[in-house]
């Protein structure tokens, strides 16, 4: 039975993705703050790692943070927040299975970054910035682990329905004095079709690139969001 780890699989896109995998026959391991790993310290991440008790054939990098606020407002923690667990909390779990995927012959690494890795948006300039980082991080190690068989990729979701849509969608209603039904249209209209994302549609694209079929994708940015980017 194959293993993979998902980090922050305890609910939203996260969840999702652990139940598709479970679905397909994947042994599933979830690594997040309420499972007792906080993947933005190395040495937590690093000790549970160690602690599974069958190697790793697929690693989610998941777990994401995307607070909002004018640029002219944020602050260094807010900066530095969002990149340790969006970024550095990718590295550390990579880094933790990276070189044992290639020494065994291959396996799949899958970012899950977001459409704000390919375009900008206002307010979330650290968020922007990070997912940027997390896809600039794939297709570095896609290009130098590509002779391996590991495949390195990221799927680039728009806005989709869980508790972090949710913290936005309160944001806008706070700031804006717009009600539910404006804040949601108003984030909607960022997909050409007019909709949320379902988490299940992320993780149908996790068991692509989980499958045999995609052993030639590496290095990919695969956009969820109705055309947005192109
Ligand atoms: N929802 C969207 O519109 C959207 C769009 C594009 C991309 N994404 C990306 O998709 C991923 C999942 O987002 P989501 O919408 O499912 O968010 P969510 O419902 O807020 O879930 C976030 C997950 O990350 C985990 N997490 C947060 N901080 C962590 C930390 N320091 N250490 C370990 N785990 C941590 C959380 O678990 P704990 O609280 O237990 O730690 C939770 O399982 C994120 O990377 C996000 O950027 C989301």
């Amino acid at each position: 039975m194959k293993h993979a780890v998902v980090t922050g699989g305890n609910r939203g896109i996260g969840a999702a993705i652990v139940q598709a995998l479970q679905g397909a026959g994947f042994r599933t391991t979830v690594m997040s703050r309420s499972s007792g790993v906080d993947v933005t310290d190395a040495a937590a991440v690093a000790d549970a790692f160690a602690a599974l008790d069958a190697p790793v054939d697929v690693l989610v990098n998941n777990a994401g943070i995307a607070p909002s606020t004018p640029f002219s407002r944020m602050d260094e923690e807010h900066w530095h927040d969002t990149f340790a667990v969006n970024v550095h909390g990718a590295f550390y779990c990579t880094r933790a299975v990276l070189p044992a995927l290639a020494k065994r012959g291959g396996g799949r690494v899958i970012n899950i970054a977001s459409t704000a890795g390919l375009k900008g948006y206002g307010y979330v300039a650290a968020y922007v910035a990070s997912k940027h980082a997390l896809v600039g991080l794939t297709r570095a190690l896609a290009a130098e682990y590509a002779a391996s068989d590991v495949t390195i990729n990221a799927i680039c979701p728009g806005f989709a329905e869980t508790d972090l849509l949710r913290a936005s969608l309160d944001n806008i209603i706070d700031k804006t004095g717009r009600d539910e039904a404006q804040a949601r249209a108003a984030l909607a209209s960022s997909n050409p079709q007019g909709r949320f994302i379902e988490p299940e549609e992320v993780a149908a694209a996790v068991l692509w690139l989980v499958s045999d079929a995609a052993r030639s994708v590496t290095g990919q940015c695969i956009s969820i969001s109705g055309g947005e980017t192109t």
